[in-house]
């Protein structure tokens, strides 16, 4: 799951410490480790927008938009568990959409992002760069057209 881009990498080790801990939770645990995976999304993910910004990443909408649907789909949770309105069945279900969720966004957006970022900074992996940019603009006029 490495993508070769330390900061970005370093938001995945933590994604997965924190969402398989939410996979392990008990009913006692349930809220801290809600509270954790919400509080690493938002890190993570204004890590990833900030190398965005910095290196005018083309396919930014794009890619902060699946942000945001996760975001809003873990503080909807987060929500509900803080007045106790879900589960502990419901939990575990938001921690498997999260990991079923993830190597697919890692694989098809922050790679492109990584090997963006890493050919704005130390001019590496142009040839990575260029088939994933592509395949990033190409979901980008998708969604263009389609909205
Ligand atoms: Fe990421
Ligand atoms: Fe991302």
């Amino acid at each position: 799951m490495l993508l070769g881009h330390g900061p970005i990498d370093e938001a995945h080790e933590e994604f997965v410490e924190v969402v398989s801990a939410l996979g392990d939770c008990t009913q006692h645990t349930a809220l801290a480790c809600l509270q954790a995976v919400e509080s690493h999304l938002l890190a993570h993910f204004d890590v990833e927008k900030s190398w965005m910004k910095k290196t005018d990443f083309p396919a930014m909408d794009c890619h902060l938009d699946e942000h945001q649907k996760v975001i809003d789909a873990v503080q909807k949770v987060n929500e509900l568990a803080a007045v106790g309105q879900v589960g502990l069945h419901d939990v575990k279900r938001l921690a498997k959409a999260l990991t079923d969720w993830f190597p697919g966004h890692a694989d098809y957006m922050d790679s492109a992002l990584s090997a963006w970022v890493n050919k704005k900074t130390y001019g590496g992996a142009p040839v990575v760069l260029r088939r994933d940019l592509h395949a990033a603009m190409g979901h980008l006029d998708t969604e263009v057209q389609a909205g």
